[in-house]
């Protein structure tokens, strides 16, 4: 890839990184949309459901047979965030997608958990449009094949994380209740599912708009959107027997972390079962102090610490704007002025990739 004339490449930062990390802003919503059943968008609340401890001793092997997965095959781009953001303009609302970086929250949790991330490189997408970069992964269909060959082996486990959720949630629309069904059971499992929130926050100066899947709401069955403040990310765990799995299981809460900090979700569940996928037992985490708690953990070298993942994401976001920004087809337009019938010049697509222990390279691909 260096053989690319326009590369640009940002080395990580040593890990033990003592300078002042740039502030992440508090997110606030933008919009949410939910996908129903066959993935198609709503622009409500209807896919949201409603936190309810699972009962320890659930089986999350339950409904394994009946469950019905996403097609993975369709690549969706960043289709949910742009309908989101469109649907708030017809609402009237103006100045969502001008400037800075929008994307899904899971690039960004990509970016800033590289640091740490000594085996999986990934390789995204930056395209300016109107003054906003849009970023998506790059997915050519080779490395898809590859992936989906790596996860059918991991079926069984995936599975279970969507069961917990289940077991630890009321849907919005409760159905009249199959007496078949084990206690806690909030319904079989349809991967199509989701309820997202798009919402605004910012890296130091970078404006960030970021779309993600909320898994639940902490609030009475059948209220409305409560707010980021009650949200909850739920996770599941192998239950640690020794050291080797605490250690693996810290490492872990980065992602954790990551994942929820960056969409402004405050409380991580993580249900811990054994090896015959029964649920043993379930902590509450929150998000704001796993970084603390990861500090607290007598050992001579924390597993992680948020600095390195803060400048790193600030470094690799403003390498992406300063250069992707520049080539926006749109820039000699006036916000707003543009028809959308006028012929614009094409964009440019930029790629940048992350080498594990290395750091991120930039480049123009055409
Ligand atoms: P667990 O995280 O409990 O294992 P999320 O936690 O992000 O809401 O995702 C729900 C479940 O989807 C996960 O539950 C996991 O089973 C599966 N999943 C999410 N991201 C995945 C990935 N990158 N690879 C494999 N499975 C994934
Ligand atoms: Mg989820
Ligand atoms: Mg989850």
């Amino acid at each position: 890839m260096s053989s690319f004339k326009t590369s640009h490449f940002l080395p990580l930062p040593p890990l033990s990184l003592r300078t002042p990390p740039p502030s992440y802003r508090k997110p606030t919503i933008i919009s949410t949309y939910s996908h129903l059943p066959d993935r198609s968008i709503q622009h409500d609340d209807s896919s949201m459901t409603y936190y309810r401890a699972a009962p320890i001793g659930a089986d999350l092997n339950y409904g394994f047979d009946r469950r019905i997965e996403r097609d993975e095959d369709l690549d969706e781009h960043l289709d949910g965030v742009c309908d989101a953001l469109r649907h708030v303009e017809e609402k009237g609302g103006k100045g969502e997608r001008k400037g800075g970086i929008i994307t899904w929250r899971g690039m960004i949790t990509r970016i800033m958990t590289a640091p740490y991330e000594d085996r999986e490189g990934w390789e995204m997408t930056a395209i300016a449009l109107d003054g906003s970069v849009y970023v998506e992964l790059h997915d050519p269909p080779d490395v898809r094949a590859n992936r989906r060959k790596q996860q059918s082996t991991w079926a069984w486990q995936t599975y279970m994380g969507y069961s917990f959720e289940s077991f630890s949630t009321v849907p919005a629309e409760a159905g009249t209740g199959d007496k078949d069904f084990p206690e806690g059971w909030g319904g079989d499992v349809n991967t199509n599912v989701q309820w997202c929130n798009v919402v605004r926050s910012a890296i130091g100066d970078i404006p960030l708009c970021l779309g993600g899947e909320v898994d639940c709401v902490r609030a009475e069955p059948g209220t409305s959107h409560p707010g980021l403040e009650s949200c909850v990310e739920l996770k599941t765990n192998k239950v640690i027997e020794n050291e080797k799995q605490e250690f693996i299981f810290h490492k872990k809460l980065l992602k954790h972390w990551a994942q929820s900090w960056l969409l402004g979700i405050p409380e991580v569940q993580v249900g811990f079962r054994d090896d015959h996928g029964i649920l043993l037992n379930q902590r509450r985490f929150e998000t704001e102090k796993i970084p603390r708690f990861i500090a607290s953990i007598p050992s001579a070298h924390p597993p992680w610490t948020p600095n390195p993942c803060l400048h790193f994401l600030h470094a690799v976001l403003n390498l992406v704007i300063t250069n992707v920004l520049p080539t926006d087809p749109c820039s000699r337009y006036t916000p707003g002025s543009i028809n959308p019938e006028d012929d614009l010049p094409p964009a440019t697509i930029w790629r940048f990739s992350f080498i594990p222990r290395r750091g991120c390279e930039l480049y123009k691909v055409g």
